[in-house]
């Protein structure tokens, strides 16, 4: 590993093939608006009024015109596109009714058993708008929200648009989460309307969806749940149950659209955050502009492309890049139901041969799992169809890097390394297909965007660490947090308007970033983001746990993984039993992706004299680093007790 990071870092660099660049989305743009280079682009899109202004004119059709691009007076609450009537569905769907579109193929969907389907754009609008018209039939409407459980299957993006039609707001839960994440959501967000399936394939297992929403709906406002018949297993139908062909059944296939405001909420998607409570992050319809550019622009997409994003649709690269982005795009992409190596390690370069996939987009968390996996996988299946890349969710070493470079893109095809986050909506730091690529760097803000490093004095700071903020604003940033405005503008902004991102990064001579990871409590596992304390909170909900502190430490393949340090309740015995009950309590309570690695039982943790548990402490000393001063914890025995039990089980 050594080796290839001094080898490539940032020493090397990689260009784009001479045709991509000349023919690429973001040049002929700067053709028609006569800017002579990239560097020229990039300057005159500081002047973010002008450029969002200029290029939302080729990305979405108003029912009324705005009259500002921005309005900053309230900021940080920042109001885009002002006293605008829109509708995203509008540009998703309606728009390539009547044109050559409605007959393309907008999903070539494929189950984890293999089978394969397809739906067209006027497909896709039939229905989503019978769903629609069911939805509005049991009087959800305009601000109502509705809480979608569900697998990767077409339902998702029909349920996601038929609610974002009439005027509702959807609020996915990952299908991985458990009840209790999902209860807990459904309750913040006071969805009335929950829509699942009865189960999905993984791994080549049936997951009964239904009984585990069963569980999440009780005590909560949930007045209908609505179950899509998908893998046609078993579950029991309750009073206010009602199956999706029932709601559709005799619908029309017409809706009327609600028509938003540009302050009116798509969804709310919860994320994880310093706390146990996720935070509900609120995105508006006009996040379209933002996450149309970024895509057209980025991975370059032309009409002929096939598009394949293997994120979840339960994650924020799943609503921008498979539902909303494509779809506005008139783009065709693949949405796959299961597990990325099943049942052999090639089912995703065989799947890329099979459907001609053009871009392909994934994370380094797949990719190092490929690695391990050995690159004759990846021989035998002809990829030459490829022609561009991206990674996203973490940082991809320059390792990983390379290997994707060399077996997947056969060194044709540039990586877009995109850095963003459930709240940006959008890619913010990204390559474009004309710039030199730096293997581990996601390189400069796009043109539109601009960012910063900052010192613990909030001065900008070139070749050293510090905190990653976006000093301007941006049109698919987060709107708020949902019912908490005050959180949203104390945990994402400074006193000079600055969005803090929550990462740590460097921005090298060339103004290239290097994203290094969390700078706060939120640990990122294969891309996932899991707060320390929620892993903690669902910890010490055990009756034998008395505290908990949890940490990441390194990992080869997840980038990260979960160290949970417990101290039991008085008289319970600790044992490799209980190690596996902590670790499917968490599971329980959270989902399976937040469950710890490894569980260490301690007496005691490391606390200040005030009673706060010291996570870096205990971090440091995980991971052999030094401690640093302990002097004023209450309790510093606790740091040798660590030391000691880490060196038994080494
Ligand atoms: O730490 C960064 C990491 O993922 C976080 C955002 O997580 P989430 O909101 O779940 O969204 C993931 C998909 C956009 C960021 O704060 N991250 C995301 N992309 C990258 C990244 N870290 C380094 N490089 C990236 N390209």
């Amino acid at each position: 590993m050594a080796k290839v990071d001094v080898l490539l870092g940032e020493k090397r660099t990689f260009y784009p093939p001479k045709e991509m660049v000349s023919q690429s989305n973001v040049k002929q743009w700067m053709d028609a608006h006569d800017i002579p280079d990239i560097e020229t682009l990039y300057q005159r899109s500081q002047d973010i009024e002008w450029f969002w202004g200029e290029v939302e004119k080729d990305l979405v059709q108003w029912y009324s015109p705005y009259d500002k691009v921005l309005d900053s007076s309230d900021a940080p609450f920042f109001h885009w596109f002002t006293n605008s009537k829109y509708n995203i569905v509008h540009d998703a769907l309606d728009r390539h009714m009547g044109t050559p579109t409605q007959d393309k193929v907008a999903y070539i969907f494929e189950s984890e058993q293999g089978n394969v389907s397809t739906l067209t754009y006027r497909d896709l609008y039939n229905e989503v708008n019978r769903v629609a018209n069911g939805l509005k039939g049991l009087g959800v409407g305009k601000g109502d929200r509705v809480a979608l459980y569900m697998p990767m299957i077409p339902a998702l993006p029909i349920a996601m648009l038929a609610c974002a039609r009439i005027g509702a707001v959807h609020s996915v839960v990952f299908s991985g989460f458990s009840p209790h994440a999902l209860q807990d959501r459904i309750k913040d967000s006071g969805a009335k309307v929950l829509i699942t399936a009865d189960g999905f394939w993984r791994k080549g297992k049936v997951i009964n969806l239904k009984t585990l929403a069963d569980e999440a709906v009780k005590d909560t406002g949930i007045e209908h749940t609505i179950c899509y018949a998908w893998a046609q297993c078993d579950v029991p139908m309750r009073k206010h149950d009602m199956w999706w062909d029932e709601l559709v059944k005799g619908q029309p296939t017409e809706c009327e659209t609600e028509l938003m405001d540009p302050d009116d909420p798509l969804f709310i998607l919860y994320t994880s955050g310093t706390t146990g409570k996720p935070k509900g992050v609120v995105h508006v319809h006009t996040y379209s502009v933002g996450i149309a550019l970024t895509l057209k622009w980025v991975f370059d997409l032309k009409p002929d492309d096939i598009w394949w994003c293997t994120a979840d649709i339960g994650w924020i690269t799943g609503h921008s890049y498979i539902v909303y982005a494509p779809l506005m795009l008139g783009t065709t992409s693949v949405l796959y139901e299961g597990a990325p190596a099943h049942p052999e390690p090639n089912r995703q370069w065989e799947m890329i041969a099979r459907h001609g996939v053009t871009v392909f987009y994934t994370s380094p968390t797949s990719i190092r799992m490929h690695m391990r996996f050995g690159d004759e996988w990846t021989q035998k299946d002809d990829m030459s169809c490829l022609r561009l890349l991206g990674t996203v969710g973490e940082p991809i070493n320059p390792e990983a890097w390379m290997w994707f470079y060399e077996n997947i893109g056969k060194r044709r095809c540039p990586i877009m390394d995109t850095w963003w986050q459930t709240e940006t909506g959008c890619f913010v730091i990204s390559p474009l297909p004309v710039l030199p690529l730096k293997p581990g760097s996601a390189t400069r803000p796009l043109p539109g965007f601009n960012a910063e490093v900052h010192d613990s004095d909030n001065k900008a700071v070139v070749d050293e660490g510090g905190s990653l903020v976006l000093t301007s604003p941006w049109p698919s940033m987060l709107h708020t947090l949902y019912n908490e405005p005050r959180r949203y503008v104390e945990h994402y902004w400074n006193e000079n308007h600055d969005f803090v991102s929550g990462d740590i990064a460097r921005v090298d001579s060339d103004g290239y970033f290097w994203v290094q990871g969390r700078g706060d409590d939120v640990l990122n596992v294969s891309g996932h983001r899991i707060g320390n304390s929620e892993v903690e909170s669902a910890l010490v909900s055990h009756p034998l746990v008395s505290e908990a502190a949890v940490v990441g430490r390194p990992d080869d393949i997840k980038g990260e993984s979960i160290a949970a340090f417990v101290s039991l309740k008085m008289g319970v015995e600790p044992g490799d039993e209980l190690v596996k009950t902590l670790r499917d309590h968490v599971a329980r309570e959270i989902g399976k992706i937040a469950r710890p690695d490894v569980i260490y039982f301690v007496n005691d943790l490391p606390k200040t004299r005030s009673g706060k548990i010291m996570r870096r402490i205990v971090r440091s000393a995980l991971i052999s680093k030094e401690v640093g001063d302990i002097s004023t914890l209450a309790n510093p025995e606790a740091v040798k007790e660590i030391e000691d039990v880490l060196s038994k089980n080494k």
